[in-house]
């Protein structure tokens, strides 16, 4: 088993993004590493000049990203963590894959449609071809299997698509140039929501703070919010039905279920009847529980400059070997002459 993964390097990390793909991350590394699997996890810094972005942030934000992963339980020891920029190959092996990707395949993303809006002409051709080279952040390393949101699928399949016309066009099928990798979707990928609407994500870029829970909040912020998070007048059902068109309540029991990994129908058999007054200090205690050791590292880790660069360089120079061998042969299949 190979598992390669990649986040981009946003700022201001929340309770969402822990929930969803870190935690997803550190599982699978730990199932990984006790069967003799390998994990390669990455910052998609590549990936994020395709939007208009301040280079001094994106730095400062890769950095915040290996602290946050770290502190979350992924293991520089066990794990391959890097950045995209300190491993050339990325770039290099998108390159020759756009010689196979289509331009019909890439007009049909939907995440190209939505973020290229109306103005097609004015978007970055990084903002197109950006599946490219997500394909070759995973070819690269014959990836067998890539946990992503239900949001990257599409990308994903567009990996397979590209590798298996690569090895038609290129390869005998007794000796394929890659592996087509699995898309690998946690079952119950938390969707966690704003803290003042229950229909919106939460998100960074939300102006409200209360809306979130940050990595960096204190145990009294994190109580102070869930205590202002906006509910409904009703008690909790009993059953996970009575949840449909409740969408803050929802959101609560659903936080409250993967902190303490248990379902939604156990929470509520649990505070069925009760009301918010009741249910609301528990989520927060859990919450400032499970996320106060978190917090204590990554405070500490993400002061400590030196430290974050050697866990990236010496990522990088792993992910480096591993990638060579698979970009020689892309080159070679190809027909292009490296002396
Ligand atoms: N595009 C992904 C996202 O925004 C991040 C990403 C880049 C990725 N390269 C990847 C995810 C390779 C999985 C595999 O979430």
């Amino acid at each position: 088993m190979r598992i390669v993964s990649g986040i981009q390097p946003t700022g201001n990390l929340h309770l969402g993004n822990y929930l969803g793909a870190i935690r997803t991350w550190v599982s699978m590394q730990d199932d990984a590493t006790a069967t003799g699997g390998e994990c390669l996890y990455f910052l998609a810094d590549l990936h994020a000049i395709s939007m208009p972005h301040v280079p001094a942030e994106l730095a400062a934000n890769t950095r915040e990203m290996v602290a946050a992963l770290v502190a979350c339980g992924i293991d520089p020891e066990r794990s391959i963590l890097f950045n995209q920029a300190q491993v050339p190959q990325h770039a290099e092996l998108q390159w020759l894959l756009n010689g196979t990707a289509r331009m019909g395949w890439l007009n049909r993303m939907t995440q190209w449609k939505d973020k290229a809006g109306k103005n097609r002409e004015g978007a970055s051709v990084a903002l197109f071809t950006y599946p490219v080279l997500q394909a070759a952040d995973v070819l690269l390393y014959q990836a067998t299997h890539v946990p992503v949101g239900e949001d990257q699928k599409q990308h994903l399949e567009l990996g397979r698509d590209i590798a298996q016309k690569f090895n038609n066009d290129f390869a005998s099928p007794e000796a394929p140039v890659f592996t087509l990798p699995q898309p690998f979707i946690p079952p119950e990928a938390a969707r966690i929501m704003s803290l003042r609407d229950g229909t919106a994500k939460m998100s960074k870029s939300d102006p409200s703070d209360m809306s979130r829970i940050n990595m960096t909040d204190s145990a009294d912020a994190i109580m102070q919010k869930i205590k202002k998070a906006k509910t409904d007048p009703e008690p909790l059902p009993s059953e996970a039905a009575g949840l449909e068109g409740r969408p803050e309540a929802k959101n609560l029991v659903s936080i409250y279920a993967v902190m303490a990994n248990v379902t939604v129908a156990a929470v509520l058999s649990e505070f069925g009847g009760e009301g918010f007054g009741k249910f609301k200090p528990a989520l927060g205690e859990l919450l400032v529980e499970k996320l106060a050791p978190i917090n204590r590292r990554f405070t500490e880790l993400r002061q400590d400059r030196a430290a974050l660069d050697a866990i990236l360089s010496k990522g990088a120079e792993k992910a480096r070997a591993l990638a060579i061998p698979t970009l020689e042969k892309t080159y070679a299949a190809l027909g292009l002459m490296r002396g």
